[in-house]
């Protein structure tokens, strides 16, 4: 692809992969980046290593509660950060390294996903812009001041903010990494939903802000990393502007945006993040389903805990072709409609589907999912299991999968709509939903996998969707072997 790329569909066709030219990238191992920030010689809050967290069922954590109004606010910002960025699980490597699983699933495990929250008049913490490390639990303070306009007053203000460096996954995939950045970043959007929720703080996802004073703010290196997504967690709105006149802690905090040796990321990533920076315009609402055969959706029943189904969340692989109850995937295809209250504009970018296999009890054949009526419509039918799983690079083993759950975006009319932004909205949103697909089918004690790497014009043939509208993503979900 050319350094001028035009337009975001041409990014896309552009790092698709087609069968039998895909090569398949060295890696170079001494440019292997590493998955923590770790910022030196700074300040540091130790967050309390005792974790606790309400608990409160899947299914109810999207529900309005009474605000958190518990004086330890560092022990609410020790279980949000945790149960949004956190480590949940250690596993030796061999020769005294380990390996850290995070509380979301991260395409190649690279986690090019970052944490910063803005504070202001909060009990227990200097205001201030913080980063959150995950690998030593702490915050480290950016820029210590009122960050947030004087005419706040005294109340409390929580701002997160997602960005990503991008050589992390670049290191792998190459150009084709700006798919992951975003999707990783929507997966760990909607667990800082979720875990912002269960302490009833009323937060709002926003992903339109002005990038160039957001990426200044928070400090970063705009050629290596860049912010994609904010929440608005208390005491603010997408209008609640902040200040970069607080100066940061050094001027080199942009150098620790370094994850590797060299760190640069590919021109081609680069310039698709430069034509998603401009501001988008709101998508208008795509029409789904052409067809009234629809099947309407009970309310889901997930009861499970929020956060102890975060904990365990874990991409397994190992899928068997045995039967669950259906209604386990009905309850997951349900609470995908769930609107958590912070639904972002642009929701509306992404359209959801999927593939039952035979073992899932639904009819065999691609459906839509109507996430604002609850209700499916059978598309195609037939067992097309087995066709994706060679669609996504032979990877067989996802032919013994139950379901597929699709995510497809029509980039061509986004893209003349609302602008190339709109890429990262609905990479975004299908990288939010697919966390909640991992929770629901966790909580139903189901095997999950994000599956980001297949034959893109294959896989829209397949879906049989028009020019223009492309796979994103897809998620297999199913019984699995038990060790
Ligand atoms: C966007 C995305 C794409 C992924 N693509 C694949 C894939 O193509 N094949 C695969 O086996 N796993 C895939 N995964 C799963 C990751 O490999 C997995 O999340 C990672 O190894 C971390 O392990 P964990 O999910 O058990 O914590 C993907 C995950 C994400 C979020």
């Amino acid at each position: 692809m050319k350094k001028d790329t035009k337009s975001i569909l041409e990014y896309h066709l552009g790092t698709s992969h087609v069968r039998g030219t895909l090569t398949g990238r060295a890696l170079n191992w001494g440019d292997q980046p590493v998955p923590f920030k770790l910022y030196r010689d700074i300040p540091v809050f130790h967050l309390p290593q005792d974790l606790s967290w309400p608990e409160i069922p899947l299914d109810r954590a999207m529900d309005f509660r009474p605000p958190y109004s518990g004086p330890n606010m560092p022990a609410l910002l020790a279980g949000i950060c945790n149960l949004t960025a956190g480590i949940t699980q250690v596993k030796k490597q061999g020769e005294g390294s380990f390996f850290h699983f995070r509380a979301m699933a991260s395409a190649g495990a690279l986690y090019p996903t970052e944490l910063y929250v803005a504070l202001q008049n909060v009990n227990g913490f200097n205001d201030g812009l913080y980063h959150y490390c995950p690998l030593e639990h702490t915050m480290c303070s950016l820029r210590a001041g009122q960050v947030f306009s004087a005419l706040a007053g005294d109340e409390p203000i929580i701002r997160f903010y997602l960005t990503t460096i991008f050589h992390r996954s670049a290191w792998k995939y190459g150009p084709r990494a700006y798919r992951y950045c975003l999707l990783d970043a929507g997966h760990m959007a909607e667990n800082l939903l979720l875990s912002t929720r269960i302490y009833g703080l009323h937060s709002r996802l926003d992903y339109d802000f002005d990038d160039e004073a957001i990426n200044e703010f928070l400090c970063l290196d705009p050629k290596l990393e860049a912010c994609l997504a904010q929440v608005h967690a208390l005491g603010c709105s997408p209008e609640t502007e902040v200040y970069s006149t607080i100066p940061p802690k050094t001027q080199t905090l942009p150098a620790f945006s370094r994850s590797a040796a060299k760190s640069t990321a590919p021109e081609e990533l680069l310039d698709a993040h430069r034509l998603c920076s401009a501001i988008g315009r709101k998508p208008g609402l795509l029409n789904l389903s052409t067809s009234q055969d629809t099947t309407s959706l009970p309310a889901s029943i997930v009861p499970a805990s929020t956060s102890a189904t975060i904990q365990r969340r874990r991409s397994r692989r190992n899928f068997i072709p045995k039967s669950a109850p259906t209604r386990d995937f009905v309850d997951i295809l349900s609470l995908l409609c769930r609107d958590n209250n912070a639904k972002p504009p642009c929701t509306d970018a992404l359209q959801v589907g999927f593939l039952a296999g035979e073992t899932s009890g639904l009819t065999p054949g691609y459906h839509h999912l109507n996430r604002t009526t609850c209700a499916t419509t059978l598309i195609k039918t037939g067992n097309l299991m087995p066709q994706m799983a060679r669609i996504c690079l032979d990877q067989g083993w996802l032919d013994n999968a139950a379901m597929h759950i699709v995510f497809t975006a029509d980039i061509k009319t986004l893209e003349m709509q609302s602008g190339p932004r709109a890429y990262r909205y609905a990479h975004l949103e299908a990288g939010r939903i697919g966390q909640r697909v991992y929770l629901a089918a966790t909580a139903k004690n189901l095997g999950v996998c994000g599956i980001g790497a297949f034959f893109d014009r294959d896989g829209a043939t397949l879906l049989g969707l028009p020019e223009g509208q492309v796979l994103l993503y897809l998620i297999a979900v199913g019984p699995i072997k038990r060790a």
